[in-house]
């Protein structure tokens, strides 16, 4: 038995940010903790949602101390602020960062404790829905303003672990601007555009793929092998960078409502043990993860190749399958993916991280039987490509 449950309502375009009030108060909230990093604070963002929210007489809390990576101390302290400021809903502006706290201090401001009590098992430890939660990303990648997932970081486990797997945590509205992105330098353009696709493509391959995430993450392939490029080589083109926050959106759909694989379960737990942004990591490993996965599905990987835009008519099988992975090797190469040696990573910390892996439960997604040794395979190949 599968199900595909979505409770977010998705509003976008191209200035989308000038309805965040209506949005506020079509769910009834009065007193928004808005959820946001330093960073946007500089960029004049946070101003730009300020601004609104002042001009409509809207009352608003500001907590800008997310971090990248966001860690349980992060979240615990959101929650006292919004607690203690007598807040009633959440407005969460940024990358997956922003966004994945938001949700989490949502998590714990209506059933108490520390989000580390939160950590995704059977049965689910949430039972209450987040309080009004609006997401407002900032990036195009991670999809967080529609997954049903939050990552958070424990430094003690030296992990990232997921809350969620239930609507309960899902954002009420994602207002999705894309003009939000039009100032992303290209590093992070190609970080998080390179972790929709990997979203998309993990989740198609996977164990549990079902048809209606199938169809969204094949328009997500679709959309980065199209638009990614450009948005990376030219960030003011209004197209690319809205077919790229629809290829984050998408992306996110398929993952939010399942799970991902090898690729994720390695970037998560190499994000716990080094602070590396998670588009990157991710994309780094995405290449080698489908090198080792092809053969497991080759015609769900066939499909893929397709939807990257690569011609496989005439081909075998296996080689059409093969396309897929070559062409996320171009992409990787194409837009500037740094090397696992760039990212801060050594070769003597496989053993470890090929563990932390193993011990990720999105493993078992994964298309193809993957143990420890099979984690020190991908993760050798990747430090490879380094050198
Ligand atoms: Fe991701």
């Amino acid at each position: 038995m599968q199900t595909f449950e979505f409770p977010t309502k998705i509003v976008h375009g191209p200035g989308t940010l000038a309805g965040l009030v209506d949005e506020l108060r079509g769910l009834g909230v009065r007193r928004p903790l808005l959820v946001t990093d330093k960073g946007l604070v500089t960029a004049g963002v946070v101003a730009e949602v300020t601004n609104q929210l002042r001009k409509y007489g809207l009352d608003y809390v500001l907590f800008d101390d997310v971090v990248p990576n966001p860690p349980i101390a992060l979240v615990d302290q959101g929650t006292a602020v919004y607690r203690e400021a007598d807040c009633d809903g959440l407005i969460g502006l940024g990358g997956g960062s922003p966004m994945d706290a938001t949700k989490a201090i949502g998590v714990t401001a209506v059933q108490g404790g520390s989000i580390r009590a939160y950590e995704w098992a059977d049965p689910n430890p949430i039972c209450k829905r987040i309080p009004p939660t609006i997401a407002v990303p900032t990036t195009a990648g991670t999809g967080s303003e529609v997954t049903l997932w939050s990552v958070i970081t424990d430094h003690e486990r030296k992990i990232k672990y997921n809350v969620g797997g239930t609507p309960l945590i899902g954002a009420h509205v994602a207002l999705i601007d894309p003009q939000l992105t039009l100032a992303l330098p290209p590093s992070i353009t190609a970080g998080t555009g390179m972790d929709a696709l990997a979203h998309a493509i993990e989740c198609y391959t996977m164990a549990y793929a079902q048809p209606f995430t199938d169809a969204v993450a094949l328009l997500a392939m679709e959309y980065v092998s199209r638009y990614l490029r450009i948005a990376y080589a030219q960030g003011h083109n209004q197209e690319a960078r809205t077919k790229m926050s629809m290829a984050a959106a998408l992306g996110g759909m398929a993952y939010g409502v399942a799970s991902a694989g090898a690729a994720h379960a390695m970037s998560q737990t190499a994000g716990g043990v080094r602070d590396v942004p998670h588009g990157a990591i991710t994309a780094r490993l995405l290449g080698p993860v489908m090198e080792y996965n092809f053969i497991a599905e080759p015609h769900r990987f066939a499909r893929v190749a397709q939807a990257l835009g690569e011609d496989i008519r005439g081909l075998s099988i296996w080689d059409a399958a093969e396309r897929a992975v070559t062409a996320v090797y171009r992409l990787t190469a194409d837009v500037g993916i740094p090397t696992m040696q760039a990212l801060g990573f050594s070769e003597d910390e496989i053993p470890l991280l090929a563990e932390l892996a193993a011990n990720d439960p999105q493993t078992i997604g994964n298309p193809r039987d993957i143990d420890y040794q099979g984690y020190v395979k991908v993760y050798q190949r990747a430090f490879d490509l380094g050198k």
